[in-house]
Protein backbone atom coordinates (compact mmCIF):
# COMPACT_ATOMS: atom_id res chain seq x y z
CA UNK A 1 0.00 0.00 0.00
CA UNK A 2 1.00 3.55 -0.91
CA UNK A 3 2.50 5.46 2.47
CA UNK A 4 0.23 8.72 3.53
CA UNK A 5 3.02 11.22 3.49
CA UNK A 6 3.01 14.21 5.89
CA UNK A 7 4.97 16.86 6.16
CA UNK A 8 8.50 16.87 6.05
CA UNK A 9 9.35 19.39 9.43
CA UNK A 10 7.73 21.11 11.97
CA UNK A 11 8.53 24.42 10.55
CA UNK A 12 6.50 23.57 7.23
CA UNK A 13 3.42 22.25 9.44
CA UNK A 14 3.83 25.26 11.77
CA UNK A 15 3.95 27.75 8.22
CA UNK A 16 0.85 25.88 6.95
CA UNK A 17 -1.32 26.14 9.88
CA UNK A 18 -0.56 29.75 10.64
CA UNK A 19 -1.08 30.26 6.91
CA UNK A 20 -4.44 28.05 7.15
CA UNK A 21 -5.17 30.71 10.01
CA UNK A 22 -3.87 34.08 8.69
CA UNK A 23 -6.61 35.17 5.80
CA UNK A 24 -9.32 37.71 4.72
CA UNK A 25 -10.28 37.50 8.29
CA UNK A 26 -7.28 38.80 10.22
CA UNK A 27 -6.98 41.65 7.76
CA UNK A 28 -10.38 42.90 7.51
CA UNK A 29 -12.57 41.39 10.69
CA UNK A 30 -9.72 41.98 13.05
CA UNK A 31 -8.30 45.79 13.41
CA UNK A 32 -12.07 46.62 12.30
CA UNK A 33 -13.62 45.12 15.40
CA UNK A 34 -11.00 45.75 17.80
CA UNK A 35 -11.31 49.56 16.92
CA UNK A 36 -15.14 49.34 17.04
CA UNK A 37 -15.23 47.18 20.12
CA UNK A 38 -13.07 49.22 22.27
CA UNK A 39 -9.67 48.84 21.51
CA UNK A 40 -7.19 47.09 24.17
CA UNK A 41 -10.18 45.81 26.67
CA UNK A 42 -11.09 44.02 23.06
CA UNK A 43 -7.91 42.31 22.50
CA UNK A 44 -7.52 41.61 26.68
CA UNK A 45 -11.27 39.87 26.00
CA UNK A 46 -9.71 38.10 22.41
CA UNK A 47 -7.12 36.44 24.28
CA UNK A 48 -8.91 35.38 27.21
CA UNK A 49 -11.24 33.42 24.91
CA UNK A 50 -7.75 32.51 22.78
CA UNK A 51 -6.60 30.87 25.86
CA UNK A 52 -10.02 29.45 27.28
CA UNK A 53 -11.59 28.25 23.83
CA UNK A 54 -8.86 28.52 21.20
CA UNK A 55 -6.20 26.82 22.25
CA UNK A 56 -8.60 23.88 23.34
CA UNK A 57 -9.91 23.49 20.63
CA UNK A 58 -7.34 23.70 18.50
CA UNK A 59 -5.11 21.00 20.53
CA UNK A 60 -8.48 19.12 20.53
CA UNK A 61 -8.48 19.17 16.66
CA UNK A 62 -4.46 18.90 16.52
CA UNK A 63 -4.33 15.61 18.98
CA UNK A 64 -7.67 13.91 17.14
CA UNK A 65 -6.12 14.58 13.50
CA UNK A 66 -2.44 13.18 14.80
CA UNK A 67 -4.24 10.22 16.69
CA UNK A 68 -6.15 8.96 14.04
CA UNK A 69 -3.81 9.72 11.11
CA UNK A 70 -6.62 10.42 8.76
CA UNK A 71 -8.39 13.08 7.48
CA UNK A 72 -11.74 14.24 9.69
CA UNK A 73 -14.73 12.43 8.20
CA UNK A 74 -12.23 8.84 9.41
CA UNK A 75 -11.26 10.36 12.57
CA UNK A 76 -14.39 11.43 14.11
CA UNK A 77 -15.89 8.26 12.75
CA UNK A 78 -12.66 6.10 14.35
CA UNK A 79 -13.18 8.04 17.73
CA UNK A 80 -17.04 8.27 18.24
CA UNK A 81 -19.90 6.74 18.30
CA UNK A 82 -22.23 9.61 18.70
CA UNK A 83 -20.41 12.49 16.50
CA UNK A 84 -19.06 10.25 13.43
CA UNK A 85 -21.19 12.25 11.26
CA UNK A 86 -19.05 15.80 12.39
CA UNK A 87 -16.70 15.23 9.59
CA UNK A 88 -19.33 15.24 7.15
CA UNK A 89 -20.34 18.58 8.31
CA UNK A 90 -16.26 19.98 8.47
CA UNK A 91 -16.60 18.99 4.43
CA UNK A 92 -19.71 21.02 3.57
CA UNK A 93 -18.19 24.01 5.98
CA UNK A 94 -15.32 23.76 3.67
CA UNK A 95 -16.63 23.59 0.66
CA UNK A 96 -19.80 26.71 1.33
CA UNK A 97 -16.23 28.82 2.57
CA UNK A 98 -14.15 27.97 -0.65
CA UNK A 99 -17.60 29.24 -2.29
CA UNK A 100 -16.93 33.00 -1.59
CA UNK A 101 -13.46 32.45 -0.27
CA UNK A 102 -12.11 32.61 -4.00
CA UNK A 103 -14.32 34.74 -5.21
CA UNK A 104 -12.56 37.14 -2.97
CA UNK A 105 -9.30 35.68 -3.50
CA UNK A 106 -10.36 36.36 -7.20
CA UNK A 107 -11.45 39.93 -6.67
CA UNK A 108 -7.74 40.21 -4.83
CA UNK A 109 -5.64 39.14 -8.12
CA UNK A 110 -7.55 41.47 -9.92
CA UNK A 111 -6.44 44.36 -7.27
CA UNK A 112 -2.80 43.28 -7.94
CA UNK A 113 -3.32 43.48 -11.26
CA UNK A 114 -4.81 46.71 -11.51
CA UNK A 115 -1.67 48.52 -9.72
CA UNK A 116 0.18 46.77 -12.00
CA UNK A 117 -1.46 48.59 -14.32
CA UNK A 118 -1.18 51.54 -12.63
CA UNK A 119 2.78 51.59 -11.84
CA UNK A 120 3.11 51.46 -16.07
CA UNK A 121 0.04 53.89 -16.57
CA UNK A 122 -1.45 50.56 -18.55
CA UNK A 123 -4.97 50.75 -19.62
CA UNK A 124 -6.03 48.37 -17.20
CA UNK A 125 -4.83 50.54 -14.53
CA UNK A 126 -7.41 52.78 -12.02
CA UNK A 127 -6.19 56.00 -13.26
CA UNK A 128 -8.60 55.95 -16.03
CA UNK A 129 -10.79 56.16 -13.55
CA UNK A 130 -9.98 59.32 -12.12
CA UNK A 131 -12.11 61.85 -14.13
CA UNK A 132 -15.24 59.51 -14.30
CA UNK A 133 -14.88 59.64 -10.06
CA UNK A 134 -14.62 63.25 -10.23
CA UNK A 135 -17.43 63.69 -12.74
CA UNK A 136 -19.82 61.00 -10.27
CA UNK A 137 -18.65 63.40 -7.12
CA UNK A 138 -17.26 59.44 -6.31
CA UNK A 139 -14.03 57.96 -5.16
CA UNK A 140 -11.13 55.78 -7.67
CA UNK A 141 -11.87 52.95 -5.20
CA UNK A 142 -15.36 53.10 -5.28
CA UNK A 143 -15.44 53.30 -9.31
CA UNK A 144 -13.50 50.69 -10.01
CA UNK A 145 -15.50 48.52 -7.39
CA UNK A 146 -18.00 49.26 -9.00
CA UNK A 147 -17.10 48.87 -12.57
CA UNK A 148 -15.66 45.50 -11.43
CA UNK A 149 -18.77 44.47 -10.26
CA UNK A 150 -20.68 45.50 -13.27
CA UNK A 151 -18.98 43.06 -15.11
CA UNK A 152 -19.19 39.67 -13.42
CA UNK A 153 -17.41 37.47 -16.37
CA UNK A 154 -14.06 39.85 -15.44
CA UNK A 155 -14.73 38.42 -11.39
CA UNK A 156 -15.36 34.96 -12.87
CA UNK A 157 -12.80 34.40 -14.59
CA UNK A 158 -10.57 35.95 -11.62
CA UNK A 159 -11.97 33.38 -9.41
CA UNK A 160 -11.31 30.84 -11.55
CA UNK A 161 -7.69 31.44 -11.35
CA UNK A 162 -7.70 31.85 -7.99
CA UNK A 163 -9.33 28.25 -8.29
CA UNK A 164 -6.87 26.70 -10.14
CA UNK A 165 -3.93 28.07 -7.81
CA UNK A 166 -5.45 26.85 -4.86
CA UNK A 167 -6.13 23.37 -7.03
CA UNK A 168 -2.46 22.86 -8.48
CA UNK A 169 -1.22 23.71 -4.99
CA UNK A 170 -2.89 20.56 -3.58
CA UNK A 171 -2.35 18.37 -6.21
CA UNK A 172 1.39 18.96 -5.32
CA UNK A 173 0.23 17.23 -2.10
CA UNK A 174 1.30 18.04 1.28
CA UNK A 175 5.39 17.93 1.18
CA UNK A 176 5.51 18.88 -2.36
CA UNK A 177 3.02 21.47 -2.36
CA UNK A 178 1.28 22.96 0.53
CA UNK A 179 4.59 23.12 2.76
CA UNK A 180 6.59 24.27 0.00
CA UNK A 181 4.59 27.47 -0.99
CA UNK A 182 3.55 28.11 3.12
CA UNK A 183 7.49 27.78 3.76
CA UNK A 184 8.34 30.09 1.46
CA UNK A 185 4.95 32.40 1.40
CA UNK A 186 4.28 33.12 4.95
CA UNK A 187 7.61 34.78 5.95
CA UNK A 188 7.15 36.38 2.42
CA UNK A 189 3.92 37.91 3.34
CA UNK A 190 5.10 38.99 7.05
CA UNK A 191 8.00 40.84 5.20
CA UNK A 192 5.65 42.62 2.83
CA UNK A 193 3.44 43.47 5.86
CA UNK A 194 6.37 45.13 7.89
CA UNK A 195 7.37 47.43 5.29
CA UNK A 196 3.21 48.32 4.44
CA UNK A 197 3.09 48.89 7.85
CA UNK A 198 6.44 51.59 7.66
CA UNK A 199 4.24 53.45 5.19
CA UNK A 200 1.05 53.50 6.92
CA UNK A 201 2.15 54.78 9.88
CA UNK A 202 4.45 57.55 8.25
CA UNK A 203 1.49 58.64 7.03
CA UNK A 204 0.16 61.82 7.92
CA UNK A 205 -2.55 61.92 10.12
CA UNK A 206 -1.83 58.20 10.49
CA UNK A 207 -2.63 58.74 14.22
CA UNK A 208 -5.41 58.93 13.91
CA UNK A 209 -5.68 54.98 13.13
CA UNK A 210 -3.15 53.66 15.91
CA UNK A 211 -6.04 56.01 18.30
CA UNK A 212 -8.91 54.05 17.19
CA UNK A 213 -7.40 50.54 17.44
CA UNK A 214 -5.90 50.91 20.69
CA UNK A 215 -7.50 53.69 22.88
CA UNK A 216 -10.62 52.30 24.74
CA UNK A 217 -13.56 54.51 23.61
CA UNK A 218 -11.57 56.50 20.81
CA UNK A 219 -14.21 55.87 18.38
CA UNK A 220 -16.80 56.69 19.85
CA UNK A 221 -15.83 60.26 21.55
CA UNK A 222 -14.91 60.68 17.84
CA UNK A 223 -17.93 60.44 16.15
CA UNK A 224 -16.60 56.85 14.06
CA UNK A 225 -19.13 55.15 15.70
CA UNK A 226 -22.65 55.78 17.59
CA UNK A 227 -22.10 54.25 20.64
CA UNK A 228 -20.45 51.52 22.10
CA UNK A 229 -21.86 48.01 22.45
CA UNK A 230 -22.32 45.98 25.26
CA UNK A 231 -20.07 43.55 27.51
CA UNK A 232 -22.03 40.95 25.96
CA UNK A 233 -21.71 41.67 22.34
CA UNK A 234 -18.66 42.78 23.01
CA UNK A 235 -17.72 39.18 24.17
CA UNK A 236 -19.88 37.53 21.48
CA UNK A 237 -17.40 39.62 18.53
CA UNK A 238 -14.18 38.81 20.02
CA UNK A 239 -15.45 34.82 20.24
CA UNK A 240 -17.04 34.92 16.88
CA UNK A 241 -13.51 36.27 15.46
CA UNK A 242 -11.22 34.80 17.25
CA UNK A 243 -12.29 31.24 16.27
CA UNK A 244 -13.54 31.75 12.53
CA UNK A 245 -9.59 33.76 12.70
CA UNK A 246 -8.23 30.14 14.12
CA UNK A 247 -9.55 28.28 11.37
CA UNK A 248 -11.45 26.24 14.13
CA UNK A 249 -14.61 23.61 13.96
CA UNK A 250 -14.61 22.48 10.66
CA UNK A 251 -11.42 19.67 10.74
CA UNK A 252 -9.14 21.90 9.15
CA UNK A 253 -6.57 21.21 11.96
CA UNK A 254 -7.63 17.97 12.45
CA UNK A 255 -6.41 17.52 8.36
CA UNK A 256 -3.22 19.23 9.18
CA UNK A 257 -2.62 17.15 12.19
CA UNK A 258 -2.85 13.97 10.31
CA UNK A 259 -0.11 14.75 8.56
CA UNK A 260 2.30 15.75 11.62
CA UNK A 261 4.80 13.52 12.63
CA UNK A 262 4.41 11.83 16.20
CA UNK A 263 7.85 13.58 17.86
CA UNK A 264 6.47 17.28 17.03
CA UNK A 265 5.21 18.50 20.11
CA UNK A 266 1.34 19.41 19.70
CA UNK A 267 1.21 21.89 22.50
CA UNK A 268 4.06 24.36 21.59
CA UNK A 269 2.74 24.19 17.79
CA UNK A 270 -0.64 25.14 19.00
CA UNK A 271 0.22 28.18 21.50
CA UNK A 272 2.43 29.17 18.18
CA UNK A 273 -0.02 29.08 15.80
CA UNK A 274 -2.64 31.42 17.91
CA UNK A 275 0.09 33.62 18.97
CA UNK A 276 1.12 34.24 15.10
CA UNK A 277 -2.50 34.46 14.04
CA UNK A 278 -3.22 37.53 16.41
CA UNK A 279 0.23 38.77 15.75
CA UNK A 280 -0.53 39.19 12.26
CA UNK A 281 -3.98 40.32 13.04
CA UNK A 282 -2.11 43.05 15.29
CA UNK A 283 0.26 43.46 12.53
CA UNK A 284 -2.42 44.17 9.48
CA UNK A 285 -4.06 46.24 11.47
CA UNK A 286 -1.11 48.54 11.80
CA UNK A 287 -0.91 48.69 8.24
CA UNK A 288 -4.87 48.53 7.05
CA UNK A 289 -6.77 51.38 9.84
CA UNK A 290 -3.80 54.24 9.66
CA UNK A 291 -3.85 54.56 6.09
CA UNK A 292 -7.56 55.12 6.20
CA UNK A 293 -7.65 57.57 8.67
CA UNK A 294 -4.56 59.39 6.77
CA UNK A 295 -5.52 59.05 3.21
CA UNK A 296 -9.55 58.27 3.34
CA UNK A 297 -11.16 59.58 5.97
CA UNK A 298 -14.53 58.56 5.16
CA UNK A 299 -13.55 55.05 3.82
CA UNK A 300 -15.37 52.05 5.14
CA UNK A 301 -13.22 50.01 8.66
CA UNK A 302 -13.88 46.34 7.61
CA UNK A 303 -15.10 43.45 5.36
CA UNK A 304 -15.18 43.96 1.58
CA UNK A 305 -15.69 47.52 1.07
CA UNK A 306 -12.39 48.25 3.25
CA UNK A 307 -10.15 45.82 0.92
CA UNK A 308 -11.62 46.83 -2.39
CA UNK A 309 -12.41 50.62 -2.25
CA UNK A 310 -11.01 52.09 1.09
CA UNK A 311 -7.52 50.70 0.35
CA UNK A 312 -7.57 50.90 -3.42
CA UNK A 313 -8.45 55.18 -2.32
CA UNK A 314 -5.50 54.90 0.32
CA UNK A 315 -3.02 53.13 -2.87
CA UNK A 316 -4.18 55.82 -5.39
CA UNK A 317 -3.70 58.96 -3.22
CA UNK A 318 -0.34 58.08 -2.84
CA UNK A 319 1.31 59.49 -5.41
CA UNK A 320 4.22 58.29 -7.53
CA UNK A 321 4.78 55.38 -5.24
CA UNK A 322 0.92 54.11 -4.29
CA UNK A 323 1.22 51.43 -7.29
CA UNK A 324 4.40 49.88 -5.27
CA UNK A 325 2.34 49.74 -2.68
CA UNK A 326 -1.07 48.81 -3.98
CA UNK A 327 1.19 45.34 -5.97
CA UNK A 328 2.43 44.76 -2.27
CA UNK A 329 -0.25 44.92 -0.48
CA UNK A 330 -2.95 42.66 -3.12
CA UNK A 331 -0.31 40.68 -3.35
CA UNK A 332 0.01 39.74 0.71
CA UNK A 333 -3.66 39.40 0.95
CA UNK A 334 -3.78 37.22 -2.62
CA UNK A 335 -1.01 35.19 0.03
CA UNK A 336 -2.96 34.68 3.17
CA UNK A 337 -6.03 33.60 1.06
CA UNK A 338 -4.64 30.98 -0.76
CA UNK A 339 -2.73 29.55 2.31
CA UNK A 340 -6.03 29.40 3.77
CA UNK A 341 -7.76 27.93 0.38
CA UNK A 342 -5.39 25.17 0.17
CA UNK A 343 -5.91 23.87 3.74
CA UNK A 344 -9.74 24.58 2.98
CA UNK A 345 -9.30 22.15 -0.27
CA UNK A 346 -7.11 19.61 2.17
CA UNK A 347 -10.16 18.62 4.20
CA UNK A 348 -11.93 17.70 1.15
CA UNK A 349 -9.56 15.97 -0.66
CA UNK A 350 -7.74 14.04 2.31
CA UNK A 351 -10.79 12.69 3.13
CA UNK A 352 -11.05 10.80 -0.62
CA UNK A 353 -7.87 10.29 -1.31
CA UNK A 354 -7.60 7.91 2.41
CA UNK A 355 -10.40 6.22 1.24
CA UNK A 356 -8.93 5.69 -2.24
CA UNK A 357 -5.45 4.50 -0.46
CA UNK A 358 -6.86 2.06 2.05
CA UNK A 359 -8.80 0.32 -0.72
CA UNK A 360 -6.03 -0.33 -2.29
CA UNK A 361 -6.79 1.74 -5.06
CA UNK A 362 -3.40 3.47 -4.65
CA UNK A 363 -2.95 7.87 -4.11
CA UNK A 364 -5.58 9.01 -6.05
CA UNK A 365 -4.80 12.94 -5.41
CA UNK A 366 -4.60 14.68 -8.77
CA UNK A 367 -8.62 12.78 -9.69
CA UNK A 368 -10.21 14.12 -6.23
CA UNK A 369 -8.67 17.20 -6.14
CA UNK A 370 -10.06 17.79 -9.65
CA UNK A 371 -13.39 17.06 -8.81
CA UNK A 372 -13.49 18.54 -5.60
CA UNK A 373 -12.17 22.20 -7.70
CA UNK A 374 -14.68 21.85 -10.54
CA UNK A 375 -18.03 21.60 -7.55
CA UNK A 376 -15.51 24.73 -5.42
CA UNK A 377 -15.21 26.85 -9.06
CA UNK A 378 -19.24 26.32 -9.30
CA UNK A 379 -19.91 27.66 -6.62
CA UNK A 380 -16.88 29.93 -7.18
CA UNK A 381 -19.05 31.50 -10.05
CA UNK A 382 -22.29 31.74 -7.96
CA UNK A 383 -20.97 34.14 -5.83
CA UNK A 384 -18.77 36.13 -8.58
CA UNK A 385 -22.24 36.24 -10.96
CA UNK A 386 -24.12 37.16 -7.92
CA UNK A 387 -21.69 40.20 -7.81
CA UNK A 388 -22.54 41.30 -3.80
CA UNK A 389 -26.28 41.05 -4.60
CA UNK A 390 -26.64 42.87 -7.25
CA UNK A 391 -28.08 40.61 -9.96
CA UNK A 392 -31.67 40.19 -8.39
CA UNK A 393 -31.00 36.61 -7.90
CA UNK A 394 -30.08 36.76 -4.26
CA UNK A 395 -30.68 33.95 -2.21
CA UNK A 396 -33.98 36.47 -0.52
CA UNK A 397 -35.16 36.60 -3.86
CA UNK A 398 -35.04 33.02 -4.76
CA UNK A 399 -36.70 32.07 -1.44
CA UNK A 400 -39.42 34.73 -2.25
CA UNK A 401 -38.86 37.18 0.64
CA UNK A 402 -39.78 40.39 0.63
CA UNK A 403 -39.19 44.18 1.81
CA UNK A 404 -35.55 45.01 2.57
CA UNK A 405 -33.62 41.41 2.55
CA UNK A 406 -31.30 40.46 5.84
CA UNK A 407 -28.00 40.65 5.03
CA UNK A 408 -27.69 36.63 4.66
CA UNK A 409 -30.04 36.50 2.55
CA UNK A 410 -29.24 39.73 0.29
CA UNK A 411 -26.41 38.17 -1.40
CA UNK A 412 -24.84 34.76 -1.84
CA UNK A 413 -21.25 35.48 -0.30
CA UNK A 414 -23.11 35.91 2.93
CA UNK A 415 -25.42 33.28 2.55
CA UNK A 416 -22.65 30.70 2.44
CA UNK A 417 -20.76 32.52 5.09
CA UNK A 418 -23.73 32.47 7.20
CA UNK A 419 -24.07 28.73 6.83
CA UNK A 420 -20.10 27.96 7.44
CA UNK A 421 -19.40 30.90 10.06
CA UNK A 422 -22.65 31.77 11.42
CA UNK A 423 -23.70 27.94 12.22
CA UNK A 424 -21.80 25.31 11.59
CA UNK A 425 -18.36 25.84 12.66
CA UNK A 426 -19.20 27.00 15.87
CA UNK A 427 -21.48 24.71 16.28
CA UNK A 428 -18.54 22.03 15.21
CA UNK A 429 -16.31 23.38 17.53
CA UNK A 430 -19.22 23.34 20.56
CA UNK A 431 -19.63 19.32 20.06
CA UNK A 432 -16.45 18.72 19.53
CA UNK A 433 -14.74 20.26 22.83
CA UNK A 434 -18.10 18.03 24.43
CA UNK A 435 -17.18 14.64 22.10
CA UNK A 436 -13.69 15.06 24.05
CA UNK A 437 -14.56 16.35 27.59
CA UNK A 438 -17.29 13.94 27.75
CA UNK A 439 -17.23 10.62 25.58
CA UNK A 440 -13.86 10.26 24.11
CA UNK A 441 -12.13 11.21 27.73
CA UNK A 442 -9.68 13.74 28.05
CA UNK A 443 -6.94 10.93 28.42
CA UNK A 444 -7.10 11.22 24.83
CA UNK A 445 -5.31 13.87 24.04
CA UNK A 446 -2.97 13.67 26.49
CA UNK A 447 -1.63 10.72 26.06
CA UNK A 448 -1.17 11.79 22.04
CA UNK A 449 0.68 15.36 23.30
CA UNK A 450 2.98 13.10 25.12
CA UNK A 451 3.86 10.82 22.20
CA UNK A 452 6.60 13.14 21.10
CA UNK A 453 7.76 12.49 24.95
CA UNK A 454 6.91 16.09 26.57
CA UNK A 455 4.84 16.27 29.18
CA UNK A 456 1.59 17.71 28.68
CA UNK A 457 2.13 20.87 31.00
CA UNK A 458 -1.39 22.14 30.83
CA UNK A 459 -3.54 18.97 31.15
CA UNK A 460 -5.12 19.95 34.25
CA UNK A 461 -6.48 23.03 32.69
CA UNK A 462 -7.54 21.52 29.71
CA UNK A 463 -9.34 18.89 31.49
CA UNK A 464 -11.57 21.36 33.14
CA UNK A 465 -11.47 23.75 30.08
CA UNK A 466 -12.94 20.72 27.77
CA UNK A 467 -15.30 19.37 29.88
CA UNK A 468 -16.91 22.94 31.12
CA UNK A 469 -15.78 26.45 30.37
CA UNK A 470 -15.07 25.55 26.94
CA UNK A 471 -18.67 24.26 25.71
CA UNK A 472 -19.54 27.07 27.61
CA UNK A 473 -17.98 29.71 25.75
CA UNK A 474 -18.84 27.71 22.59
CA UNK A 475 -22.86 28.14 23.68
CA UNK A 476 -22.06 31.92 23.87
CA UNK A 477 -20.05 32.08 20.61
CA UNK A 478 -23.04 30.54 18.70
CA UNK A 479 -26.00 32.35 20.13
CA UNK A 480 -23.99 35.88 19.13
CA UNK A 481 -23.07 34.50 15.83
CA UNK A 482 -26.83 33.51 15.03
CA UNK A 483 -28.08 36.58 16.63
CA UNK A 484 -25.30 38.75 14.37
CA UNK A 485 -26.88 36.91 11.58
CA UNK A 486 -30.65 36.71 12.53
CA UNK A 487 -31.63 40.21 14.22
N1 LIG B 1 -8.93 31.64 9.23
C1 LIG B 1 -9.30 32.16 7.97
C2 LIG B 1 -9.25 33.67 8.02
O1 LIG B 1 -8.94 34.27 9.00
C3 LIG B 1 -10.65 31.74 7.50
C4 LIG B 1 -11.03 30.34 7.80
C5 LIG B 1 -12.02 29.93 8.59
C6 LIG B 1 -10.41 29.19 7.35
N2 LIG B 1 -12.04 28.58 8.66
C7 LIG B 1 -11.09 28.10 7.93
C8 LIG B 1 -9.34 28.97 6.57
C9 LIG B 1 -10.67 26.83 7.71
C10 LIG B 1 -8.94 27.69 6.35
C11 LIG B 1 -9.59 26.63 6.91
O2 LIG B 1 -9.56 34.32 7.04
Amino acid sequence: MEERKGFGTNFGFLMAAVGSAVGLGNIWGFPNKMGASGGFTFLIIYLILAVLCGFIVMLGELAIGRKTGKGAVEAYHVLSKKFKWMGWMGILSAFFILFFYCALGGYCIKYVVLNVGDLFGAGFGSNAMAAVADANGTSVGAEVFGAFLGNPTEAIIYGLIFVAITMIIVIGGIGGGIEKVCSVGMPALFVMLLICIIRACTLDGAVNGLKYMFVPGWAVANGVIDKAPDFLTVLATAGGQMFFSLSLGMGAMITYGSYLQKKENLQKNAILIIVMDTLVALMAGLCVIPGRFALDPDGTLGGPKLLFITMQNVFSRMGGLGPIFGILFYLLVVFAAVSSSISLLEVIVAHFVDKARDAGKGDKRKTYTLIAAACVGLGCILVCADALGSTGFAPGNLLGMTGELPTWAADWLDFWDMLSEGIMMPLGALLMSLMIGWEVGPEMVKEECEQSGHAMGSYGFFKICVKFITPLCMILILYGQIKEFFF
